[in-house]
């Protein structure tokens, strides 16, 4: 109850068995029984076992929770269904509603009952990602992009990089595929983990599971649905991708002053999964206060969040840090750098690559490959305008072929015209300086 405060425990199987009484919840019984009240404020009556499902507790630990809200006289057990095993229907009191409107003052949270911070520290080290990371071999990658044309030399770096699970920084010159790279190795990184709906730290409840990130596997295929605790979803390793749009709250807990509740930092949810920072650089957040965020949770795993009253507390930071920039890496602070240990250069084709990424492209898009005309792109375009090649180029020039094409009612196809009208699309032209007699 409210002001209570018992010692949390942890059930004997360990934070992820079957609690089988209020105490194995191991989390503040103010707070459960809070929960349970708001339900009944919110339902009117509700079955005991509505409540537990939705508390996702078993019911013989709602029922002691009710239990106990019942001796203080804020709810009623309205009846019974008088089947086999009774079903009991609970109502809430003057006295309950009174209490239910004090807590949701405090705070507005109903759903899944939390788990104690010590059960998310022990589940966040028992699954951590590196162990999925450490089982990544070259068939994998070499598997994982397949589709793309990548130089050994990117394979060579980034399979043990991944396979340290330590921080990487993919750097490189625009439209190389840094973005594209990332995108196709996460599914590397493989296996369900479990992630609490909520985490109870200082009697304030912090919502970790998030639909966006966590998405939720069949734990009766995976034979891991055994008399478990169900506060805890099972779900696929999350990838928290962010670009531009990172800003620095939403690397701390952010407090929602109308629901009285905390959200999550990224990074939590990002735990036993990847983080994958795009466009490192350009983002609201300037380097260097990510920089002052993260040093020490790069390299000492760990990270203090604040919560809204002020309190400080250790959280794990446990997923494989990605980062990616077009940004000339000596101008990033040293400091950060260093704590990046894997660093890895996505270059731009070679000559052969990029005709390898043309003529796959045009394959795709149904546009006949030419020899002479991809002959005369490269002449005119790259080497006499003196342009580095980019591994989107190819791609980008088909398309505005297509396009092209398409609106003359042509079939597409590598004639000088074709290139030409391309080019002058996709590629900056400088305007002529002097007078032009035509
Ligand atoms: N190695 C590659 N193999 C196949 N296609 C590629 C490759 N690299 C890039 N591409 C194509 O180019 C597109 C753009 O690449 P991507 O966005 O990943 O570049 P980037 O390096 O992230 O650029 P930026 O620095 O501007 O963010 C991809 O969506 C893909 O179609
Ligand atoms: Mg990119």
């Amino acid at each position: 109850m409210k002001g209570e405060s018992e010692s949390p425990r942890m059930p004997a199987g360990g934070p992820l068995s079957k609690p089988l009484s209020v105490d194995d919840l191991g989390v503040s019984r103010g707070v459960l029984v809070d929960l349970a009240l708001k339900l009944l404020y919110f339902e009117g009556e509700m079955d005991g076992s509505e409540i537990a499902n939705s508390m996702r507790t078993p019911l013989p630990v709602a029922i002691d929770l009710l239990d106990m809200l019942r001796k203080e006289r804020l709810c009623t057990v309205l009846g019974s269904d008088r089947g086999v095993v009774p079903v009991y229907r609970y109502g809430i009191t003057e006295a309950g509603v009174a209490r239910a409107r004090e807590a949701l003052s405090r705070s507005e949270y109903v759903g899944p009952a939390p788990v104690s911070l010590g059960g998310y520290r022990e589940i966040v080290k028992r699954q951590s990602v590196a162990m999925a990371c450490s089982v990544i071999r070259r068939e994998d990658l070499e598997q994982a992009l397949n589709e793309l044309v990548v130089n050994p030399s990117v394979t060579n770096q980034l399979g043990p990089a991944l396979n340290s699970a330590q921080p990487i920084l993919l750097y490189g010159a625009p439209g190389n595929g840094k973005t594209y790279i990332a995108q196709n190795i996460v599914n590397l990184v493989l296996g369900s983990i479990f992630v609490p709906y909520a985490c109870e730290i200082e009697g304030q409840l912090i919502k970790i599971y998030d639909p966006e990130y966590h998405s939720l596997v069949d734990g009766s295929v995976e034979g891991r649905n055994v008399d478990r605790d169900n506060r805890w979803a099972l779900c696929t390793r999350p990838v928290v991708m962010v670009g531009g749009e990172l800003t620095l709250t939403s690397l701390g807990l952010v407090f929602d002053p109308i629901s009285k509740c905390h959200e999550a930092s990224l990074q939590m949810k990002a735990n036993g999964g990847i983080f994958f920072i795009d466009d490192f650089g350009r983002q609201l957040l300037l380097p260097e206060e990510l920089l002052n965020r993260w040093i020490v949770p790069l390299e000492a795993q760990v990270d203090y969040l604040a919560l809204h009253t002020g309190k400080q507390v250790q959280i794990p930071f446990d997923s494989l840090v990605i980062f990616s920039t077009n940004l000339d890496p000596s101008t990033l602070d040293e400091a950060f750098l260093r704590r990046i240990p894997h660093k890895v250069m996505i270059p731009n084709p070679t000559l052969y690559e990029y005709y390898m990424l043309f003529e796959r492209v045009c394959q795709a898009k149904g546009v006949p490959f030419d020899k002479d005309g991809f002959s005369y792109l490269v002449d005119k375009y790259y080497r006499k305008a003196n342009r580095p090649l980019r591994a989107c180029h190819p791609r980008d020039l088909v398309d505005q072929i297509v396009t092209v094409a398409r609106f003359n009612e042509q079939e597409p196809g590598l004639s000088k015209e074709n290139i030409d009208q391309a080019c002058a699309n996709y590629f900056v032209q400088r305007p002529s300086e002097g007078f032009d007699e035509s």
